[in-house]
């Protein structure tokens, strides 16, 4: 099956919504983004300690909440009294961390297209691995509704999305990498309806051209000048990850 996900018509991903304008992966970031017309947004998922998926980047709480510590120590009621968005303007103060099944209906209502990328500590453990894609599944399973299409899911960490795979025979992929070389290329090709998440330095001319050849799409993250972004279009990046998403 060939890559099943629509590119935006502008190229262009809100990278944790829109996170030029509001606190990255909020609900402010993700409202703004659709105000904004874009039609696709990109937001990460991490595990609470007690197992509930919040919508956050970091592993720690420190740069974006006025909590210290790792998230994944923190309990649902602890990540609930939470600030995520004073550290970006006292205009988003007391703006909570979404937990995914809360936000879900509200994003599905924006009709908005959504990358979902899913976070692992720095050194997970198989346990961790497991314990997320498990929750996640569980989740997909329970909260996504019947009739709409699986949307994009990526990960830095293949086991992860091969297990996910595994359950979801037609669910699109992203596999996240900050490097580009002929191994990941050649595993990527094995695996249908997946592509290419790519920290945009490490996409030369001749990987792009690797890519174009061995047809896979491609997406560049993050990239906040537009001169980069339409060069990347240009050579054939299905999508640009941005913080300013917008032309
Ligand atoms: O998914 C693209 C991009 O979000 C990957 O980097 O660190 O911003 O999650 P990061
Ligand atoms: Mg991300």
């Amino acid at each position: 099956m060939s890559f099943s996900p629509h590119p935006p018509s502008n190229g262009l991903i809100g990278h944790r919504g829109l996170a030029a304008l509001a606190p990255e992966n909020t609900l402010s970031s993700f409202l703004l983004a659709a105000k904004y017309g874009l039609e696709w947004i990109e937001f990460d998922l991490r595990l609470t300690q007690d197992n509930n998926l919040v919508i956050f980047h970091d592993e720690t709480l420190n740069r974006t909440t006025n909590h210290q510590g790792k998230l994944a120590q923190c309990t649902t009621a602890k990540v609930k009294s939470l600030d995520a968005g004073s550290w970006f303007s006292p205009e988003f103060k007391n703006e909570p961390i979404p937990f995914f099944t809360e936000i879900l209906p509200k994003l599905l209502n924006l009709n908005i297209y959504l990358n979902i990328e899913l976070k692992l500590s720095s050194k997970p453990t198989i346990i961790e691995q497991n314990t997320l894609a498990q929750i996640f599944l569980k989740t997909l399973k329970t909260h996504w509704p019947k009739q709409k299409p699986w949307q994009l899911i990526s990960c830095a960490h293949w086991p992860l999305l091969m297990d996910l795979r595994a359950h979801i025979a037609d669910l699109p992929l992203g596999f996240l990498s900050n490097n580009c070389n002929a191994s990941i290329i050649r595993h990527l090709k094995t695996i249908p309806n997946a592509a290419f998440h790519c920290y945009f330095k490490a996409l030369t001319e001749p990987m792009i051209a690797h890519l174009k050849v061995q047809q896979i799409p491609f997406l560049a993250y993050t990239v906040n000048n537009l001169d980069i972004a339409n060069s990347l279009l240009k050579s054939g990046a299905f999508a640009i990850f941005s913080d300013f998403p917008l032309k």
